[in-house]
């Protein structure tokens, strides 16, 4: 089987993770997220890149240099629900994408329940967590098992 390689895009805040409002996103820093993605990556022999910023620019940056890989995750934090640049940007690539959030954004403020990015995405996973995540990678390999040509 192919050796998949995948980035992993974490939004703006999300290097605040495990002092940003634990009640709502939990207690686990980013790097303790991305080490059980790495951990669970190695688990399904696939390598995964973790990148974060704070900058739209940035993402849509790391998005167009990175569009040679086989599958992007991402939790856009607020440009979720504001960016149609990386919308486009996420459609321009080609690239099968998961849209993550760590809470359910459908349980939230009515602001966050409209995603810019879901209709570019093979599909979104949240409420979960980190394990939003693990799961996001397990749809990934699924998919590309599975589904893409
Ligand atoms: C988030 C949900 C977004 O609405 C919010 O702006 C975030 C985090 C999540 O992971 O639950 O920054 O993407």
């Amino acid at each position: 089987m192919k050796q998949h390689t995948f980035h992993v895009i974490h939004g703006p805040n999300l290097n605040l993770l495990g002092e940003r409002e634990p009640e709502i996103y939990g207690t686990l820093t980013l790097e303790e997220i991305n080490n059980r993605i790495h951990e669970f990556a190695k688990s399904q022999s696939c390598v995964v890149h973790c990148f974060q910023s704070n900058s739209e620019g940035a993402i849509i940056d790391y998005i167009q240099k990175n569009r040679n890989c086989d599958g992007i995750i991402i939790n856009a934090g607020a440009y979720t629900h504001t960016s149609i640049a990386i919308r486009d940007c996420i459609a321009a690539s080609g690239l099968p994408c998961i849209e993550v959030h760590l809470s359910n954004i459908h349980s939230r403020e009515r602001f966050r329940r409209h995603s810019y990015i879901a209709p570019v995405c093979i599909g979104q996973i949240c409420g979960f967590g980190y394990y939003s995540y693990i799961v996001a990678l397990q749809a990934l390999i699924h998919y590309l098992e599975n589904y893409s040509k």
